[in-house]
């Protein structure tokens, strides 16, 4: 067995995941009235006499200044259905009590849950990177209704759940929150670190709509403005990733509206180009999880990404000639720089659809994850990425986008002055630090 200082963080985070536990969500209420709730799976009983529970939360957390201060918490034992609350808990900075009732007073209270307990904050202690919070249990209530487990970096029911879509065999992303019943076009949420954002228009295929293309650029600037997000997953709910430019919208602008040159170039000045400009202005690096169809707009959606991994029935296509137009939105620019332009012309010229296997051998994507990994592998990529310096990261990206229209000189003499405010910073010295003393870097971003 490994000694402490030899962990390896990702594999002792697979080592502790084969320990299923359930989900709650925790909640409490700050002095001036408004709500906190976070999603946690560290919730245990400690006592039958008294009655006690702990929980522990990342130091990290905002909800931390109203836990600390708070006189009660409410745990909500969450039932297997309600995997979208746990996601919409576990994201930060939305209005996760948005359209849910919850009192107003004392700890908020959720309905529908397994199990609740309404505790009295009886201790805190300090638990490394959490503080654990101790309560005495003050009043509790239970239905007949299995809980939602947590195994592995997933939901474990999830795990039995068939595909909901026609093709079996396809991947069905289902991120959830309840921002889906909500229809917002596209979905933002984050766990640690990492944001993913989600297309959310499966009956469209993902079409890239003028609502999905402002709530997408939306979704890209918040990641980036935000420090304490470093990697960022681009997937696509439903069973496609992104079907492109919406086709009936296409249609309408140019046969049933009569819309001059000058106007469509205005649309796509105004619309879909600033999906690529929203993309380019990014430092955090982004991850593309391919599932199903990525054609037209779509596949040069996931060519504006930095990591490109897909599932076994991903397609791509650089489809505009099939229907008269050509890649407005970047593609030509994009797909030849990743693919090479001989594929790129082959691909643009004959509009062919482009298979997962295919797809690798042309490094249009780096891996292939079996049909129903794709997130969890997305995530443990974007794990990795976002366990380094976040400043390195977004400085790192950078230097490599910029070196394609840069001489190796202007490179190096980027490089020179990038490397001259990171080794300035805390977090190169602290990493330098935890390798010789063989622990786990605490980076601040700093
Ligand atoms: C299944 C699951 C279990 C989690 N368990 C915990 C936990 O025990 N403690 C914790 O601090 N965060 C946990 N998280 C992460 C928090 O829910 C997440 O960081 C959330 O954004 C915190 O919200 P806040 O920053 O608005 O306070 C968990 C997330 C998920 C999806």
């Amino acid at each position: 067995m490994p000694v402490m200082a030899d962990f390896d963080p990702h594999s002792f985070r697979d080592a502790l995941g084969q320990f299923a536990t359930g989900v709650t969500i925790v909640t409490a209420r700050a002095a001036d009235g408004h709500p906190v709730g976070v999603t946690a799976n560290s919730f245990n009983s400690v006592s039958m006499d008294p009655p006690l529970v702990l929980w522990s939360l990342a130091r990290s957390s905002r909800s931390m200044k109203v836990f600390e201060q708070a006189e009660s918490f409410a745990v909500h034992i969450l039932a297997s259905d309600q995997d979208a609350l746990s996601n919409r808990f576990a994201s930060r900075d939305i209005d996760k009590f948005a359209g849910i009732e919850h009192g107003e007073e004392g700890a908020p209270l959720l309905e529908d849950c397994t199990a609740r307990f309404l505790c009295r904050t009886r201790n805190q202690y300090d638990g490394g990177d959490h503080v654990i919070f101790v309560g005495e249990v003050i009043d509790y209530d239970h239905a007949d209704k299995p809980p939602l487990l947590f195994h592995g970096g997933d939901y474990a029911d999830k795990k039995k759940r068939p595909p909901l879509a026609e093709n079996s065999g396809t991947t069905q992303i289902e991120p959830a929150g309840d921002a889906v019943r909500d229809d917002t076009p596209v979905l933002f949420e984050v766990d640690g670190k990492v944001a993913t954002i989600t297309l959310n228009r499966p009956g469209s295929r993902n079409a890239l709509a003028d609502d999905v293309i402002a709530s997408l650029v939306e979704g890209l600037e918040r990641a980036e403005a935000d420090p304490d997000i470093s990697c960022v997953i681009l997937t696509g709910r439903g069973t496609s990733f992104c079907s492109g430019g919406n086709i009936k919208d296409i249609r309408a602008m140019t046969a049933e509206q009569d819309m001059s040159p000058l106007e469509i170039e205005q649309w796509y000045r105004e619309g879909i180009q600033r999906i690529p400009l929203a993309m380019d202005a990014m430092s955090v690096p982004i991850i593309a999880a391919v599932n199903g169809h990525a054609i037209g707009a779509g596949c040069d959606l996931a060519c504006m990404c930095d990591i490109r991994i897909c599932d076994e029935n991903a397609i791509f296509a650089e489809s505009f000639l099939r229907v008269g137009i050509i890649p407005g939105d970047g593609g030509a620019w994009l797909l030849p720089r990743i693919v090479g332009m001989a594929r790129a012309s082959q691909m643009l010229f004959t509009g062919e659809f482009v298979k997962s296997d295919r797809a690798v051998e042309y490094g249009l994507v780096s891996e292939i994850v079996a049909n129903g990994q794709l997130l969890a592998r997305a995530n443990q990529i974007a794990e990795s990425v976002a366990g380094f310096p976040p400043q390195a990261i977004r400085k790192s990206k950078r230097l490599l986008k910029d070196a394609r229209d840069m001489t190796l000189k202007e490179n190096l003499d980027q490089a020179a002055m990038l490397q001259g405010v990171l080794q300035q910073m805390d977090d190169h010295r602290e990493a330098i630090a935890a390798i010789l003393e063989k622990r786990d870097p605490d980076f601040t971003g700093r």
